[in-house]
């Protein structure tokens, strides 16, 4: 097994370095391999996605990612931004079904802002598509029409494109509770009503799972109002990327979800849900939760190894146990601890 691990900017290396350590203690038969993505590879190649870690990601079975990202690239042109990096590889490597849970650990109940019963014992899986819509549409740009600047993208969904993440949000409620909610804007978007109406085709594949519809802008109400009715909720890409960072902050802490993005294969890229925090980059303070929680992720879905995935996220319910705590999720009467004590902790609850 082979594993391309990115690394990326701001605190991706510290975070990173944490999982690689996870891994390498399960004595498992894994082999890895570094390369640059993002702002870091921009700097050193010109290039956010480069040739050489193309070559890697394509030959090896998963990828492991930090994050990408940070103020320092921010005014390079679009092509060369990190971001661009992060969306080709996405693209390159067909990774079109993006898992994102959201599950609220008991321990860390205080660290939502919604009331303790209104979140406790949430667990939600939010299916996003992640390599169509509006991101990767084209027409797409700025330009000049009449005398003024218009700015332009096109939504576009293939029916076998949102066939086949229906299908991925299916299987993966029936091995939970069972439970599908397709989120959509069809009273004003076409693309969408299609999507509506083959979400509809699939869900009869699927007698035993309860199929609803909302409106995303209702979803976005729900999700704050009431989000332990959810069980699987699968969307397009654009509404996918705004509900799962809305999901992620009913948690409290958007430091411990981790995030498996698969192709057709189960091969996949991990990464947490966060990004890079650039502002505390280099101090040691980062939460590794997230990224060892997505290492897990991969031994589950990649390397089909389950009892080791729940090793790894016991050993992380262990040390939240123990009272370890990052800064991010911190409270009075807790062990602040650093990213590198908080790895140590999680290997010797390994
Ligand atoms: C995410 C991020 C990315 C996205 C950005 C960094 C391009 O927000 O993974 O959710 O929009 O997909
Ligand atoms: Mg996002």
């Amino acid at each position: 097994m082979k594993i391309c691990v990115l690394p990326g900017d701001g605190i991706g290396p510290e975070i990173t370095a944490e999982a690689v350590r996870v891994l390498k203690a399960l004595d498992l038969r894994i082999e890895m391999e570094e390369a640059l993505l993002g702002g870091c590879a921009v700097d050193a190649t010109g290039n956010p996605y480069p040739e050489a870690t193309q070559n890697l990601a394509r030959a090896s079975d998963a990828v492991l990612l930090g994050a990408v990202g940070g103020p320092q690239w921010d005014n390079l042109p679009r092509e060369q931004r990190p971001e661009r990096g992060l969306l080709g590889i996405r693209k390159d490597l067909g990774l079109f079904a993006n898992l994102r849970p959201a599950i609220l650990y008991p321990e860390l109940a205080n660290a939502s802002t919604l009331k303790p019963e209104v979140v406790a014992g949430l667990d939600i899986l939010i299916v996003r598509e992640l390599t169509g819509d509006i991101y990767f549409g084209q027409p797409r740009g700025i330009e000049v029409r009449n005398g003024e600047r218009v700015g332009f993208n096109t939504m576009i969904y293939s029916e076998s494109e949102i066939r086949r993440i229906l299908r991925v949000a299916f299987e993966a409620a029936m091995k939970r509770n069972k439970k599908v909610c397709s989120v959509d804007k069809m009273n004003v978007l076409e693309c969408t009503q299609l999507w509506r109406d083959v979400a509809i085709e699939v869900g009869k594949e699927y007698p035993e799972v309860e199929l609803s519809h909302l409106l995303v802008d209702n979803a976005a109400m729900q999700l704050v109002r009431a989000p332990k009715q959810f069980d699987v909720m699968v969307t397009g890409n654009m509404f996918g990327d705004i509900l799962s960072d809305e999901a992620s902050m009913l948690t409290g802490s958007i430091g411990m979800l981790p995030s498996a993005s698969l192709d057709a294969n189960n091969k996949g890229m991990y990464e947490p849900s966060h990004g890079s925090a650039p502002d505390i980059a280099g101090q040691g303070v980062a939460n590794p939760l997230a990224t060892i929680l997505s290492a897990a992720m991969m031994l589950r879905y990649t390397f089909a190894d389950e009892a080791a995935a729940q090793r790894v996220e016991g050993a992380v319910k262990k040390v939240l146990a123990q009272g370890f705590r990052t800064g991010d999720i911190y409270e009075p009467g807790t062990k602040r601890v650093g990213t590198r004590e908080m790895g140590d902790a999680v290997l010797a609850a390994l």
